[in-house]
């Protein structure tokens, strides 16, 4: 049975490259996952309960990987199966999380809330800064605080406790994805109601809260700016299946944009994606449902400038603002992008403009003039959704685009370069970047 375990590592010797060659015209469908940012919560939920939990529809990733072996470092077991794996948290005997698994994969972070919700207690490294910010967690700390956990940070390292949290009610500062998360997950096994105001409302929340009720939790108002929870003694285990992924399926539906193409995307929850429709439609793209959870998106006869600012959901979300800047980079007018949730996301706009982009960065906005063609070129990623939009510039672009940076990529999209390959892109992974390659 294959496992969903990507392949290893790869050795920074090796620092493969995705080699591109653009131009070409894409047709068919393209599968969707499931969820990257949902299956990560859903695994450190399933700490809440002593019994095994099985999530199916879980994507191929080198996260999911990591997230797997945070949980096996604590002592849980988890087994792998054909797109499925279980969780057997009643195992759980330690309460540190090991500092080089956490310093690679911050949503390891998550397990902080389950951890103090079940056992009263839990030491886990803070997750440092990346790519595109600081990615601070006070609201997350000051949440759990306020439900009476005692949480000190010495050291780079969160150490927290709770004889028992007690349910409170908790205003966010900030509609934070993570912080809403960890709060949801500790207020299911505390004392008493819990209410958070201010909440994030992406889908991701809404699919986490699926799981902790399937698991037995009383939650409603996910999805909402104001959730309640309900605590119960304790959770028993269930099997759930995770929603797809928004935005790998925005970033297939930017794939068939750019190379002016007509494919077919699926599975797809359309109101997950009701603000990138809206901009493609705007810029000029046909978007229309196709079968029962399929999108079809058909070429733009002439493309329009746009104005995107990315914000909370329902707003039009930041993990999209590259994918779309590289689909902006090419045409007509000038585009302006403005990313208001992360302090430093905008370092693709230099790459791109490697590409003959021509884009130009005031502090977070980005203006961005058309231009009529882009040209292959060696490229490098600095985040995850910054790999995927030199991916599909190099789709677009005239010649070869080398893509450095797969460290990246294979975090967070799955096969992403078989699937393309199977609408008819072509993408090969090789072994070094032919710019380092010694003379
Ligand atoms: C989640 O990150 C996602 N990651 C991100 O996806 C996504 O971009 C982000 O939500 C926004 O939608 C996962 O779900 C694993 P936040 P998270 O807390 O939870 C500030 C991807 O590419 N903030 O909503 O870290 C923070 O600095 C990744 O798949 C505080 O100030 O996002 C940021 O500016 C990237 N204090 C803003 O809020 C806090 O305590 C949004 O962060 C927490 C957050």
């Amino acid at each position: 049975m294959a496992s969903t375990r990507s392949a290893v590592p790869q050795t920074q010797q090796s620092q493969p490259v995705l080699k591109i060659v653009g131009g070409r015209s894409l047709s068919g469908f393209i599968p969707v996952s499931g969820a990257k940012n949902a299956a990560l919560a859903i695994m450190a939920a399933a700490i809440l309960s002593p019994e095994p939990c099985r999530i199916t529809n879980i994507p191929r990733l080198m996260d999911i990987d990591t997230m797997s072996q945070v949980l096996e470092a604590l002592g849980a077991k988890v087994s792998f199966g054909e797109g499925w794996l279980e969780i057997d948290a009643g195992s759980i005997k330690s309460h540190k999380a090991p500092y080089e698994l956490v310093s690679r994969l911050r949503a390891s972070f998550f397990i902080l809330g389950p951890m103090l919700a079940r056992f009263g207690m839990a030491r886990i490294p803070l997750p440092g800064g990346c790519a595109i910010g600081a990615r601070p967690v006070e609201l997350h700390v000051r949440g759990l605080q306020a439900m009476g956990a005692d949480v000190r940070i010495e050291h780079g390292v969160v150490e927290a406790h709770a004889r028992k949290l007690k349910g409170a009610k908790i205003y966010l500062d900030y509609p934070s994805v993570g912080a809403t998360e960890t709060l949801m997950m500790a207020a299911t096994l505390a004392e008493g109601e819990t209410v958070l105001e201010n909440c994030a409302q992406e889908p991701e929340i809404s699919d986490l809260a699926g799981f902790c009720r399937a698991l037995g939790a009383k939650i409603r108002g996910a999805g909402t700016k104001t959730i309640v929870i309900s605590g119960v003694p304790h959770l028993h285990g269930t099997e759930y299946g995770i929603i797809p992924d928004r935005i790998e399926a925005g970033t297939f539906l930017i794939a068939g944009a750019i190379t002016n193409s007509s494919i077919v995307v699926g599975p797809v929850l359309i109101d997950h994606l009701t603000a990138p429709i809206a901009k493609l439609r705007e810029i000029g793209y046909s978007v229309e449902p196709e079968g029962l959870n399929h999108l079809r998106i058909g070429p733009a006869r002439e493309r329009r400038e746009v104005h995107i600012e990315t914000l909370p959901f329902p707003g039009f979300p930041t993990d999209m603002q590259a994918p779309f800047m590289a689909l902006l980079a090419l045409g007509e007018g000038t585009s302006l992008i403005s990313e208001t949730v992360f302090e430093n996301r905008m370092q693709h706009a230099s790459e791109l403009n490697r590409m003959g982009a021509d884009i130009k960065i005031r502090s977070n906005h980005a203006i961005v003039r058309g231009v009529p063609f882009l040209s292959g070129a060696p490229v490098d990623a600095t985040d995850l959704r910054a790999s995927a939009a030199l991916i599909l510039a190099g789709l677009a672009a005239q010649g070869e685009t080398h893509v450095a940076g797969l460290q990246y990529l294979d975090r967070g999209y799955d096969r992403i370069e078989e699937k393309l390959c199977m609408i008819g892109a072509e993408l090969h992974r090789i072994g070094t970047n032919p710019v380092l390659a010694p003379v």
